[in-house]
Parts: structure tokens; C-alpha cells; sequence
């Protein structure tokens, strides 16, 4: 018998307020149609003035909890992957973690940009199965929108803001592939690439947080290799093919991205969860945002193999194979 962390519950929050791309058309100089034939964004959700990461990440736990059918004491971990806390420090898993009326486990944030919610969960499935804890709350959240420079038409265009919660239960299992939970995660980082997809702030290099630079090409170059790698890499432990995944739950940045990768590994298509046309990309949010949603409207059912996969800034990248 081994411990296996089961996902028991996923929760969504988007923030009422939506931007279209005919609305920053009238903006900046771009056009409706350029942002979907290169992005495939229609729309994304931009947080009010005031809504923070925090706000988002504790209406996604709420929902996850309440999918999973207990409380917040019933928790011992939380572990919310972000790029934009609420203030440098404490945490905003702490902020969650009072506001959930949680106050005993941890609670702590994690840091890989677009990769931090696999980093987050990969981070819980080891607390999980060492016995450290025994149920996780595990957040992707994000206010992107305040990194933007909303005159920069090559970057404003591809965010939003959400966030996207998951309970993780240990469990026991037999310690092969029909076990229900995570069945292994990857993840990886090649800091040579640290200036490629940035914030030009931070606190020790700058007294203001910054705003995002990115040379979109090679971000887009290595996304599709890198994340049809760790794909392979996941499916190779379990001597698995693509044929035995239910569904892929990819990081949506893009649309040409996603399609690029789902070519690459010659997957199908219609089996790919996608969300970037209404979301754009929410960075650790986008991941758990999906899962959610597809988990809510029934395409993803107990017992379904899932693979989430991310890449991000760092870079960063992983995937987790995930019976649900
Ligand atoms: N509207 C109109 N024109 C635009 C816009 C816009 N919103 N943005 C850029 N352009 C222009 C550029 O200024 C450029 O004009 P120029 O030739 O006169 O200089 C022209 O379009 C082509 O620019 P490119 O950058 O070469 O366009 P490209 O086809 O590469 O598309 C894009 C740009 C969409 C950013 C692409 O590189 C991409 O998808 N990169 C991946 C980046 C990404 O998704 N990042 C998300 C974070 S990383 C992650 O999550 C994995």
C-alpha cells in the first residue's frame, strides 16, 4: 500500500468584470481580429480596483471546499502558487488561510509564474505522501492585470485574472496506474532563460514591483518543445501512451501555443481542455481554472486519466498525471 493525494474537490473564481478585445481595440492600436488569429483570446476577466489575489483565491477555495464536502478546519496545508501576492510578505496563503477561518497546518506561497500551480501541487503531493499532512488546499491565483503596461500592445493583450482551487486527500492505493489521485508529477526549470519572460521591478532589484517584458517569439518557441517534453516524460514513467489519457488540462498562454504543443504530440484535439478564448492567460490560475471548469460541466469524470501541463517564466515547466 502506498499514499496517494486524490483530488477531492475544485473551485473557480473569475472577477465580474469583463474586457473584450473590441474594447482595448478602442484603446491601443490593435484589432479584434489580430488578437484571435495570433492568440485566440476573445476575452479575458480583469479584477475591480481593490480585488486582490487574495479576494479571488478565497472565493476558489470556498468553492473547492464546498465541492469536497468539508470545512477549512479540516485542512493542515495550504499552498497557493502566485506572481502576484497581495503585499511582498506574509503570504497570501496566509491571508487565505485567515480569511477561511483556518488557523492550524501551513500555509505559504509558491513561486514559478505560469508553472506554479504543478509546482504547488507537486509541493502538496509530497506532503501528502510522506504523512506531513493529511489534507491540502492547493490555490493557483493571479491579479496579472497590475503587471501589465495596459499601452504595450504586444503584451496587454494576453492576460487575465482568476483563480483556480483543488482539495487534495492522502488516500491509500496500490501504487499503479488505476490508483485514484496524483500519480506522479515533473517539474523542471533552466534559469539561462530568466530574462525572457520577466518583470522589469521586485523588491530587491527596484522599488516598484515592475511591469512585464517578454520576447513573445522564443517564450513561444520553447513552450512547445518543453512542454511536449515533460508530456512524454509523464506518460514514459507509467509506460503509457497518449491514447490512455482521458484529458490534457494544458496552461493555456495561447491558443498557437496549445495547438503547436497538441500537433507536436500528435494528441486529439477534442480531448484538450481549453479556455484561453474566454480567460486568456491567468499564469498559475489558468490550469486549475480549467480542471474546474471541465470538471463542473461533466467532461471530466471520476476515474479519468487527466494531464495538466505548464510552462512558464524561469523557465519553469512540469506536468502532473492525475487519475481523478
Ligand atoms: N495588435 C496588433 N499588432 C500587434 C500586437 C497587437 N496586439 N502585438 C504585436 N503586434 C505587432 C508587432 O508590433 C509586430 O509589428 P511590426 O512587425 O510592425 O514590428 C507584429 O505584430 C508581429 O509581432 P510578433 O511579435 O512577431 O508577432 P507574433 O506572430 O510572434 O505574435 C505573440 C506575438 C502573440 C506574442 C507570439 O509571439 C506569442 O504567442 N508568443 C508567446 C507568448 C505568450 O503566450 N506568452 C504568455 C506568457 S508565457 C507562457 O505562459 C508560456
Amino acid at each position: 500500500m502506498i499514499t496517494r493525494s486524490r483530488i477531492i474537490g475544485c473551485g473557480a473564481c473569475l472577477p465580474d468584470r469583463i474586457v473584450t478585445n473590441a474594447e482595448l481595440a478602442a484603446r491601443i492600436d490593435t484589432t479584434h481580429e489580430w488578437i484571435v488569429e495570433r492568440t485566440g483570446i476573445f476575452e479575458r476577466h480583469v479584477a475591480a480596483e481593490g480585488e486582490c489575489t487574495s479576494d479571488l483565491a478565497t472565493r476558489a477555495a470556498e468553492r473547492a471546499l464546498a465541492s469536497a464536502g468539508i470545512g477549512a478546519s479540516a485542512l493542515d496545508l495550504i499552498i497557493l502558487a502566485t506572481a502576484t501576492p497581495d503585499h511582498t510578505f506574509p503570504a497570501t496563503a496566509v491571508r487565505v488561510q485567515g480569511r477561511l477561518g483556518m488557523n492550524r497546518g501551513a500555509a505559504f506561497d509558491i513561486q514559478a509564474v505560469c508553472s506554479g500551480f504543478i509546482y504547488a501541487l507537486t509541493v502538496a503531493d509530497q506532503f501528502l505522501r510522506t504523512g506531513q499532512a493529511q489534507t491540502a488546499l492547493v490555490i493557483g491565483a493571479e491579479t496579472f492585470s497590475r503587471l501589465l503596461n495596459w499601452e504595450d500592445r504586444n503584451t496587454c493583450v494576453l492576460f487575465g485574472d482568476g483563480a483556480g482551487a483543488v482539495v487534495l486527500h492522502a488516500e491509500p492505493g496500490e501504487g499503479n496506474a488505476r490508483d485514484r489521485g496524483i500519480l506522479s508529477s515533473h517539474i523542471h526549470a533552466d534559469g539561462r532563460y530568466y530574462d525572457l519572460l520577466k518583470t522589469d521591478g521586485g523588491p530587491s532589484s527596484s522599488r516598484s514591483i515592475g511591469l512585464l517584458r517578454m520576447v513573445g517569439r522564443e517564450v513561444f518557441r520553447h513552450a512547445v518543445i518543453h512542454l511536449a517534453d515533460v508530456v512524454g516524460e509523464a506518460l514514459a514513467v507509467h509506460h503509457m501512451t497518449l491514447a490512455d489519457i482521458d484529458w490534457l488540462v494544458p496552461h493555456q498562454a495561447n491558443r498557437r501555443i496549445l495547438d503547436g504543443t497538441v500537433r507536436k504530440l500528435g494528441f486529439a484535439p477534442e480531448k484538450v481542455v481549453v479556455t484561453v478564448d474566454r480567460h486568456a492567460n491567468t499564469s498559475a490560475a489558468s490550469v486549475p481554472l480549467a480542471l474546474a471548469e471541465a470538471v463542473a460541466d461533466g467532461r471530466i469524470c471520476p476515474g479519468h486519466l487527466v494531464l495538466l501541463e505548464a510552462m512558464g517564466g524561469g523557465f519553469t515547466w512540469g506536468a502532473s498525471l492525475i487519475r481523478m
